[in-house]
């Protein structure tokens, strides 16, 4: 009888232990030693995945690495060197031991109002270049494994080239329209490969500290669980927060003029 027990025990624990290992997701987030990125290694680690994260600042990774409160794997990264970034994404598939889900959130947004070229080549470099190649290595690794999801972080100024950020809300139309892209590329070969592409308003992080006339601003807190959310639903597009869909929807359908007028009254 005791022995049978015993059995019993054995059997219900490794049936827990293997439907625990299968649960436990893989996700990467690429840029998240601060703001949004950081918030999302949270949030993911607390709902059990098992989360790969990316940044150039080492210490800061390890640093964060040491809060989560499931295992993690970081690496040090510069998406702005494609091809050293790629080699690096496929050795962090491998030690995290496969993917699910990509997270491209990486991206840098200093105001170029004066058309400084230097700043306006780094952020094409970081938003476009360091994006594409790492959005298609793993877009073709989910085709490889007939599975996946790619989310991509890209903004409300994608609908609306800005004054101030023509390059930023250029290099994020580009964004928003690469992930439309995939997501046909995706419907095409019938595969259960999801992107979802994420438009934040204001959220409070280092990218926007002292820039003025900021409203609705998120924490990176709230602005995480509101992307872990939309992920989960498999949502194609999503505001964040929720409320700036109406932001998007006004940006879609005001003309020019009244644009640019809102824009210059704002800055009298
Ligand atoms: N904050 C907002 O209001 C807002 C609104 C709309 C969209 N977004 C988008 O949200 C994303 C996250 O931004 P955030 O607001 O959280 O800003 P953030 O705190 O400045 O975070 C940017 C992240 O990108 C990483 N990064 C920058 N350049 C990189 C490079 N060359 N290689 C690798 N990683 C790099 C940074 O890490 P290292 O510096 O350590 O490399 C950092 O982890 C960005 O794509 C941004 O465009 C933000």
């Amino acid at each position: 009888m005791i022995g049978k027990i015993f059995q019993l025990v054995i059997t219900l624990l490794f049936l827990a232990s293997s439907i625990y290992a299968q649960e436990a997701k893989k996700v990467i987030i690429i840029g998240a030693s601060s703001g949004i990125g950081e918030a999302l290694t949270h949030v993911f680690s607390k709902n059990n995945y098992k989360v790969g994260f990316t940044a150039r600042r080492t210490e800061k990774l390890e640093q964060i690495q040491k809060e989560l409160p499931n295992k993690s794997i970081i690496k040090t990264m510069d998406v702005s060197k494609t091809d050293e970034a790629r080699k690096k994404l496929e050795e962090l598939i491998q030690e995290l031991g496969g993917l699910d889900i990509i997270i491209l959130n990486a991206g840098r947004g200093e105001a170029t109002k004066d058309l400084n070229w230097e700043k306006q080549e780094q952020a094409i470099a970081v938003n476009i270049s360091g994006f594409t190649a790492l959005a298609t290595l793993a877009m073709k690794y989910f085709i490889e494994h007939k599975q996946g999801h790619l989310v991509g972080i890209s903004s409300i100024t994608a609908l609306r080239g800005l004054p101030n950020a023509p390059t930023y809300s250029g290099s994020k139309a580009y964004v928003s329209n690469f992930l439309q892209g995939l997501r046909s590329h995706a419907a095409e070969k019938n595969l259960p490969i999801y992107v979802t592409d994420i438009k934040p308003g204001f959220v409070d992080t280092p990218m926007v500290a002292g820039q003025k006339n900021k409203f609705w601003e998120a924490t990176p807190q709230e602005a995480a669980q509101q992307i872990f959310d939309a992920v989960q639903a498999k949502d194609s597009h999503a505001y964040v927060t929720k409320r700036w869909r109406l932001v998007a929807w006004l940006l879609k359908i005001i003309p020019d003029w009244l644009f640019d007028w809102v824009l210059a009254y704002q800055k009298s």
